[in-house]
């Protein structure tokens, strides 16, 4: 079958695939440890299960308005007023199949061929592949642990030329848990404002920040850069709700309008049951969001802790998210028995293979020098798979 280019042009989610690859081997009784999710081990809280289940028993299973309904809308501005003191409109959100359908939907509406999106890196592993299906160019601007995996407002000046359309913030960020500050945000924001671009500022890990940083949203920093901003967020991590998908994004009235006709023409609304869930995880008790962010504080601590202990190993204390993003380059180029470990790819490979523990490697981040290991998994499974990958690295010789 001949394909159309775009298939080509992208390849499967890599995070998707080692998960599916860690269950696979645990179907086959191997006994592995995952650091591969993306998400919460929390249940979704049960005040949220029981709007939902009370939607589907008021029989609220029919099609919606296309962006979302009204409550849910209302929710999502009172959200951002809340706690980013954000003010929009109904008319500038819009509601998605997630923040991934959200991103997808947004690079659809605002992206063409011949424009450049920049993509500072280590990045979440769909901006790449998003935006070239859009048809534009992804231009990725690197960023290392010694400025924290943050871009500087030189580097993003140096990066704009007259094709750049846009920016992708990612803070807290997937895969190296950096977060910027309202300061170095203001400073990006003046580069941003001059040279006229969008930021497109996905603030999904908003929830999941650590020892009282104070998380702040790019479009906070003035009217003049909230008017280019669109900011992204969802109900996925802060409330343990993947599997609902929904996702939202607040901007400019036109883009949201355009978003929305994309979307009239892709997937119709988000699930209608899945929308009246929102609504009461956005209004409703947050106690349990905290609780997450708790757990996920000493898992933190501890594994971050570890790692930093290995021999060759060494690993930013991340601000928010809830994944350590090691530098394991040291180990490449050394070898147990037959397997050689070259890079991120073999060191993942080996581990999996020999240690029984699935991490994500740093390649499909846009870092070869790293590895990736969320510790949304149980303190048990961080202590148990710490300890097989300290043996495993000891082993190499
Ligand atoms: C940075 C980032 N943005 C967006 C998403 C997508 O979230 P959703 O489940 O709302 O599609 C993820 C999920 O892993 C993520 O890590």
């Amino acid at each position: 079958m001949k394909f159309a280019k775009r298939v080509e042009r992208i390849k499967p989610s890599p995070t998707l695939a080692i998960t599916a690859k860690a269950n696979a081997l645990r179907a086959e009784g191997r006994d592995i440890i995952s650091f591969g999710a993306g998400e919460p081990d929390f249940d979704t809280p049960v005040n949220i299960r029981e709007a939902a289940v009370r939607a589907i028993q008021d029989g609220f299973t029919r099609y919606t308005p296309v962006g979302g309904i009204d409550e849910l809308k209302d929710a999502i501005t009172e959200k951002f007023q809340r706690d980013n003191q954000l003010i929009y409109k109904k008319s500038e959100i819009v509601v998605s199949c997630g923040a991934k359908h959200v991103l997808y939907n947004l690079a659809q509406a605002l992206f063409d061929e011949g424009d450049e999106v920049i993509i500072p890196s280590p990045y979440w592993v769909s901006y790449p592949d998003i935006v070239l299906l859009s048809g534009a160019t992804p231009s990725i601007l690197k960023t290392g642990e010694a400025d924290g995996f943050k871009i500087t407002p030189d580097q993003l000046e140096g990066a704009i030329n007259k094709r750049t359309k846009a920016i992708v913030l990612n803070s807290p960020s997937n895969p190296t848990g950096s977060t910027y500050t309202f300061a170095e945000l203001e400073a990006l924001a003046e580069v941003i404002v001059e040279k006229n671009i969008l930021v497109i500022s996905d603030e999904i890990y908003e929830k999941i920040v650590y020892d009282g940083f104070p998380f702040s949203s790019i479009a906070m920093v003035s009217e003049d850069v909230k008017r280019l901003s669109v900011v992204v967020n969802g109900v996925s991590k802060a409330y343990a709700m993947t599997g609902w998908r929904i996702g939202y994004a607040a901007g400019q009235e036109d883009i949201i309008s355009a978003v929305t006709k994309i979307q009239s023409q892709n997937t119709s609304n988000p699930a209608s049951i899945s929308q009246k869930a929102a609504v009461e995880a956005l209004n409703g008790d947050q106690n349990a969001t905290g609780e997450m962010v708790e757990a996920f504080s000493e898992r933190r601590n501890y594994i971050i802790g570890a790692l930093n202990k290995m021999e060759g190993v060494s690993c930013m204390n991340p601000d928010g998210a809830f994944y350590a993003f090691p530098n394991m380059s040291s180990l490449y180029g050394k070898a147990y028995g037959d397997k050689k470990v070259t890079g991120s790819a073999s060191l993942a490979e080996y581990f999996l293979d020999v240690a029984n523990v699935a991490v994500v490697p740093g390649i499909a981040f846009g870092s070869d020098d790293h590895i990736r290991l969320s510790y949304a998994t149980s303190m048990k499974n961080i202590r148990e798979g710490i300890t097989r990958i300290e043996n495993a690295v000891k082993n190499l010789k």
